[in-house]
Order: structure tokens, then sequence, then C-alpha cells
């Protein structure tokens, strides 16, 4: 498959069939923003549950927290989001619009929109967050960010977190949530957009143990991401060069995948050292440093953060699920999800629409609906169309209601990518799909 094509169909497969649409499609869209559909809200609650259960439920050092977006705006003064979270812009003097310096054709030279050559004023710097005013007086006294990055609602809690949950250095914090970046070129889709969401960890430790323990996480987030069915080929880190580190950073890794626009980040593990708790102990005056109970020694923690962008994993997902194949002469299209990432995750069919068998389907839908399994129920057209529109959406499992199930009770289970089908007893189907979803 070409693989610029890939992104096309991806696009449009996604609004089709109700992953992705664009947002305020009915005014023409606005193209840095999407909204998630039926399915896409599914398939992306999954991602964060999964995200959560591993971070916070199954580790007995990591605590939770759910921050607000609006905050206080000398957090960003300290974090440094004021002076350093800029992009350097240069100016179209023919067209008037701005880009990026670093885009390829603005550093030949030559316009990307109107094409003219050598017509870009000095590069100025650009501040990525978004502004607001908190309350009714828009003046300077009033403004408010959009925050950047979940991390700084971890760093601001991170004594009361401590306080109150009684964790020992080494713990860490984990918050999802939206972030927003006024991004000069937002694009591809779900990958760079304005507003977005992180699944971040914040993970406090005693200075000098920060290596080894940012070690760990970097092999710890890249088999969570193996856990989730990426080919391990299509993943790989990317070590941040001088020139590449973010104002708070030491060391920095990308666990990066190769998206049909080539490889691209989609996690950062960082090394962010005291720089964030010393900053805010500097600016609110507060004292935020850890008093260790057996030593009674007092420091700074350093922070080691894995940052996950939630939407660009699902365009990792999808990218690595999609697949063409042919079947029997005809071409079939599949996302081959992981089960426990499949927005539904089974779908019945009456073979047809008599003879008892929409009576045992339903009975069967109203079973997996109680159980609470995501399961879609279909009884026009074909059969074959009908495994055609579920492969489609990734649905794993395919139950037919035919005419020996009003004999025996049993019903055909049609496995997505293997094609295979098994006959299981219809009271049994509940428990055949809770088992193979973990
Ligand atoms: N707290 C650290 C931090 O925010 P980052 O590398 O700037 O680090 C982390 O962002 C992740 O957030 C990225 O790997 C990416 O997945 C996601 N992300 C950042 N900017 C984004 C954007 N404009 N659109 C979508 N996702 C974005």
């Amino acid at each position: 498959m070409v693989t610029a094509d890939l992104m096309e169909k991806l696009v449009s497969l996604a609004k089709r069939r109700g992953y992705v649409f664009q947002s305020s499609e009915i005014y023409g869209g606005t193209g840095s923003v999407w909204d998630y559909g039926s399915l896409g809200v599914e398939l992306k609650r999954n991602v964060k549950e999964l995200w959560w259960s591993s971070m916070v439920h199954q580790r007995e050092d990591v605590e939770g927290v759910d921050a607000s977006i609006l905050m206080h705006p000398r957090v960003w003064e300290a974090s440094g989001h004021v002076e350093s979270f800029t992009d350097p812009l240069v100016e179209c003097t023919n067209c008037h619009r701005r880009f990026r310096v670093d885009l390829p054709k603005v550093r030949d030279g030559q316009c990307p929109v109107c094409g003219t050559k050598e017509a870009f004023t000095e590069p100025r710097l650009f501040n990525l967050m978004f502004k607001t005013f908190m309350g009714p007086v828009e003046d300077s006294s009033a403004t408010v960010y959009l925050r950047p990055e979940t991390a700084q609602g971890i760093f601001v809690n991170f004594l009361n977190i401590q306080g109150t949950t009684r964790q020992k250095v080494p713990f860490g914090i984990a918050q999802i949530g939206k972030a927003f970046r006024n991004e000069i070129t937002p694009g591809n889709f779900i990958f760079r957009t304005r507003e977005f969401e992180q699944a971040e960890m914040q993970f406090f430790v005693k200075p000098g143990d920060d290596e080894h323990v940012f070690e760990e996480w970097k092999d710890l987030r890249m088999q969570w991401h193996l856990g989730l069915g990426i080919r391990p080929e299509k993943l790989r880190f990317h070590e941040h060069g001088a020139d590449e580190l973010a104002h708070y950073c030491k060391k920095a890794f990308d666990i990066e995948y190769e998206f049909p626009f080539g490889w691209k980040e989609f996690e950062g593990i960082h090394n962010r050292t005291d720089y964030d708790l010393a900053r805010h102990q500097e600016y609110s005056g507060k004292r935020l440093e850890y008093i260790d109970p057996a030593s009674n020694e007092r420091y700074i923690p350093y922070v080691v953060e894995t940052s996950m962008g939630v939407d660009r994993t699902l365009l990792v997902l999808l990218a690595d699920a999609y697949r063409e194949e042919e079947v029997d002469g005809e071409k079939r299209v599949l996302l081959a999800l992981k089960p426990k990432l499949a927005p539904l995750k089974a779908a019945v069919f009456p073979l047809v629409k008599k003879d008892g068998m929409p009576e045992i389907a339903m009975k069967m839908m109203g079973d997996l609906r109680s159980s609470g399994i995501p399961s879609f129920y279909d009884q026009s057209g074909a059969i074959g169309r009908r495994y055609r529109r579920q492969d489609e959406i990734g649905t794993p499992w395919c139950i037919t209601v035919d005419g020996q199930s009003t004999e025996d009770g049993t019903v055909t289970v049609r496995d997505r990518d293997s094609l295979e089908q098994e006959r299981v007893g219809g009271d049994q189907v509940v428990n055949w799909i809770t088992d193979r979803l973990s």
C-alpha cells in the first residue's frame, strides 16, 4: 500500500464509520481540532483505561490526580512556559501568512503558500500558549492560560498528594487530561492539533536515583505499547540532541512510530531534574521539599516524566491496525485492533429475518449488553456484507444465529483475523468473549 494513500484511507474510514469527525464540520471545519464519534470515543476510552489501570491501579507507588486546566498565571512563569514555550516564526511580506522557520520550503527561502521567494521577515518568537481572561475584566491582570501540558497540575499538587496518600519517595502521580497549544502548523489529521489529550506520569525520586529510574520507565513504556499489539518494527526510541531538549529537560527519549508521513514521536520520557519543583518553590515562596521520614533528610525530588499523547496513540493504533486483504476474490478492509482495544467486541446477526432467529439474536444482545460487552445488532443485508462492515471497524467477533441455533442453541463465532468459525453454545458466548478480552 502506498503510504501517503494510507492517511487518506484512514481519514476517510474514520469519518465514514464514526471514529473521527472534523470539529464544527457544518461550518466548514476548523482543521486543527477534531471530534471523536461513537467508535472513536470507545477506542479512546479503552486506551485511557488501559493506561490508568497499568499506571495507577496495578502499581502501589503511583497515585492519580485530576487538576484543572486553568491555573494561576504565575505557574506558567515558574514553569518557564511564558518565556521559553515559543517557536520562531517568519511572515511572508507578500501573502502575510506566518510559518515556522524549520519548514523545509521556508528554510529554502520560499513561501509555502504563495511561492514568493526571499520575502520573509526576520524570525520572531511566538508563544504557543492560548491566553484568555478570568472574570469579567479583560486586562493583563486577568490573563490566564489554557495549560499546554498537564504536568504542572501535578507539580503544584506534589505535597498535597504526598501528604494525603502518605507515599514515600520514590513514587509517582498520574493524570489524563486536555492540553492546548496554539500550534503554527497543525496537521496530519489527529497527529498535531491545537487541543489534545495527554496521559502523563511524574515519578519523584531522590536526586542521584533519576538516571536508573529513567531507564526503567523508558523500558516499561515501550513494553506497554508493544502490549497494545503495535508492530515492533514500527516502534523505536529517539534520543533528543542538545538542540532538541525542552527547557526543563536534562535527558529525553521519544518513543516514535513510523507513520505514513515518517518516524514521529507519540510519547516522551523526560528527566526533568528538580527544575519544576525548585522553580515553583522559588515563585510561590512555599517550601516544596520532601522530608525523608527515615533519615530526616530534606531535598527537592528529581522527576522522571512519561508523557503520552492520547490522540497520537490513537493514530498509531489506527495506522498500525489497518489492513487490506483479498478473500475469495473480494477485497476486504480490516482494523486488526486487539480485542481489548476494539470499540465493539461483538456483532450479532440472525442469518435470516425469520424462523425465530431474530428472537434468539436479540436475547443474546441482551445478555451481552447486561454483561457490559459493547456489541452491535445487525439483521439487514447479505451476511458477507455484514461481516465486512464489522471487519472495517475492527469488531473481533461476529456471532451468527442460524438454522442450527434454533435446534440446539449453538451459534457460530467468526474470528475477524483468521476468519475461522467456531460453534459455541448460545449461553456460553458471554463467557467465551470475556475469557478472550484480557
Ligand atoms: N509534559 C511534557 C510534554 O508535554 P511534549 O513532548 O511536549 O512533552 C508530550 O508532549 C506528548 O504530547 C507528545 O509526545 C505528543 O504525543 C503529545 N502532543 C504534544 N503536542 C501535541 C499536539 N499539538 N497535538 C497532539 N498531540 C500533541
